[in-house]
This record gives structure tokens, sequence and C-alpha cells, in this order.
């Protein structure tokens, strides 16, 4: 039922304040973890994450927490690449296998590698009855609900949530490091995703724009290179429009070929340490009459000042929450574009919502 929405997709995009709630609420309760007491992390050394499309995006994002946080290298890679490159699986690695249908071929066959090679397989799943939910060794439900349109959204936001609550088990059972503080600001994420929500005017009229270009860039630095990654995959597959995500210090080294007046430029930077930087990559698009769309906050838009077409204003958000929170203006921009473009939003051309054929 898609309630007062016209799709499903904008319904579960909005259910995602409510969903995380629910899905934090199963795993942290005052201020301490509750996940599962086999999920420990002493004498891990490394951490292998595979999925395929927007939940290896999360993946990419989950590298960024578990490597500061825990200190142990994580390699993210796409299945259908991992199960026929046949890996070397080092002693002490934990897979991670992440999949909102658990059902998905390539991230299956590479989790029935992993078994008898990696210490211990979790699955981190939105159906906890699917088959990748019954090879783990370890599941993690998302809580996300069941997610009816084509495209994630919220089992993207759900699969980060947990994703983070690993990272600081990792870093609690290998470094001591208190959860505390995180789970306090993760306690924070559904109101301010309400509040991101509410960027949706403004997102509707730099969807009008975007419905005009034959291809958009995306950029990001850090854990928001894999959000730009994700910007332009909604995009493309939503509304066809052809958009290629970039780690904007990528720029220089190719795309930046590609930037004219028609050229729109997505740049998606909260305040962070890495912010001069990226408004430097964007005032070399902006030099090059590149139509840049800036997804920042107050401070970020102050430090930008008047190059971008457009500023869309997210709340200002601790390093941690800013991949959930910057999710929502990237799909809200790729859900109104297609609208426009009159596109089936819920049902994409040549898409399925589970890929069980590799
Ligand atoms: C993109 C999208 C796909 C899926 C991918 C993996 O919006 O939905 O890229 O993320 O097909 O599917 P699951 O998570 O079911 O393994």
């Amino acid at each position: 039922d898609k309630g007062n929405y016209k799709h499903f997709m904008l319904k579960e995009i909005h259910e995602q304040p409510a969903v995380l709630a629910d899905c934090l609420r199963a795993y942290a309760d005052g201020g301490a973890l509750r996940l599962p007491e086999t999920l420990d992390f002493r004498g891990c050394r490394r951490v292998t994450i595979v999925a395929c499309g927007t939940a290896y995006l999360a993946g990419l994002v989950a590298k960024h927490w578990i490597e500061r946080m825990a200190r142990i290298p994580v390699e993210v890679d796409v299945a259908s690449e991992f199960r026929y490159r046949e890996p070397p699986v080092p002693e002490g690695t934990t897979a991670i296998f992440v999949s909102q249908s658990g059902e998905t071929a390539d991230t299956l066959a590479a989790l029935r590698y992993m078994k008898g090679k990696a210490d211990r397989i979790v699955g981190v799943v939105n159906v906890a009855t699917s088959t990748i939910a019954r090879e783990s060794d370890i599941v993690l439900p998302i809580h996300a609900g069941p997610e009816i349109a084509v495209a994630s959204t919220k089992g993207f936001t759900c699969q980060l949530a947990v994703l983070a609550l690993l990272a600081l088990k990792a870093a609690f059972d290998l470094l001591g490091r208190d959860p505390a503080p995180d789970l306090a600001t993760l306690d924070r994420l559904p109101g301010l995703m309400n509040e991101a929500l509410g960027a949706e005017p403004g997102i509707e009229s730099a969807a009008q724009e975007l419905a005009l270009a034959s291809d958009a860039l995306f950029l990001g630095r850090g854990a928001m290179s894999a959000l730009a990654l994700e910007g332009a995959l909604k995009l493309k597959e939503l509304s066809y429009i052809h958009a290629e995500g970039y780690a904007s210090g990528e720029l220089k080294h190719g795309p930046i070929a590609l930037v004219d007046r028609d050229m729109p430029v997505i740049v998606v930077a909260p305040t962070d340490p890495l912010l001069e930087k990226t408004i430097s990559n964007m005032q070399e698009v902006m030099a090059r009459e590149g139509r840049v769309v800036l997804l920042t906050d107050a401070a970020g838009a102050k430090a930008a000042g008047q190059g971008p077409v457009r500023v869309l204003t997210m709340p200002e958000v601790p390093a941690i929450l800013a991949p959930m929170i910057y999710a929502v203006p990237l799909q809200l921009l790729a859900y109104h574009t297609a609208r426009l473009k009159g596109t089936d939003v819920d049902q994409p051309r040549n898409l399925a919502k589970s890929v069980t054929v590799e």
C-alpha cells in the first residue's frame, strides 16, 4: 500500500526516519550495543565486505568507519568480481555480505566461496528468512521493513546504520573504544533525517534543471565519495540520465574533460576537514562553466560563496551521520528528476528487485 504517496519509492524515502529508529532500537540500548555475542572482533585482523550495487556502496562507506574507528584494514568488492577472482583469504578475516533481498546470486556465490576460509560470515540483510541469512554464521537484519520500489532507499540507509554499529563493536572489541558517545550521536539520526527531508521543495526545483541534462557528474570525498557513486547510480537507474560518480580528487585525472556549460555537477560536501579541498575542485568545475549543485550545510554554503547555481542545505550533522543524511537529498533528486521525465519510478526498465541470476 502506497498510502498517500504517488510511488512506493517516495513512501520508502519518507519512511527512513521511522525505520532507522526501529533499526537503532534493535541494536542499541541506553548507550550500550546489543549485537549478537558471537560477533566478537577480538582476533580479527581484516574485514572483507562483498555486495552488489547500492549494497556495495554501503560497504564502501563502512570501510571508512571500520578503518578509522577499529584500525583494521577493510577490503570491499563487488560480488561478481570477488567470486571469480577467488582471492586468498588471510587468517583472521571476518567476511560481511550485504544484501537487501538476501537472494542476490553473485553475493550468495561469494558467501559460499568464503565458507571455511573466513573466521566468520556475517550477513547484513533485510529479508531475515533469505538464503544469505540462512547461510551466514551471524545475521544482522536491518529492520527496514519491506522495500517494494526496485531502487533501494531505506534499505541503503538501514544497511549503513547496521554497519556503523558493527564498526563501533569492532572498535570496542579491538581497541576498547567506548561506543556510548557515538550511540548518543546515532540517537539523533531520525530527527536529523526528518530535517533533511524538509529540503524536498528545493530539491524539486533542482530536479527541474537536472531533468533537461543528458549527463551529470557527482563528486565527493572520503565516505562522501561513496555517496557520489550512490547519487549517480540512483539518477541513472531512475531517470535514465547518464551519470557518473567520482572521488573529487579524481576530477583532474579525466572527468574534468567532460565539463562544459551543459554539465550539471552535484557536489556532496558536508562541512568536514576535507571541505576546502572539495571547494577547490568545485571552483575548477565552475571555471569551465560547469553548473554546480552543492549539497552541504549552512557553514559549507558560506565557505563555498557565490559560485554554485544552486545550494541544497542540509542540517549540520556529526561525521558519522553524514552518509545516511546525505543519501536523502540524492534519493529525492533522482526521484523527482525521474518523475518529471515521466519514467517508471518504482519499476525502472530492465531492472529487477532481486537479481537471482548472474
Ligand atoms: C540500486 C539497487 C541495486 C541493489 C543490488 C543489490 O538502487 O537497488 O543496485 O542494491 O541489486 O541487491 P541486494 O541488496 O538485494 O543484494
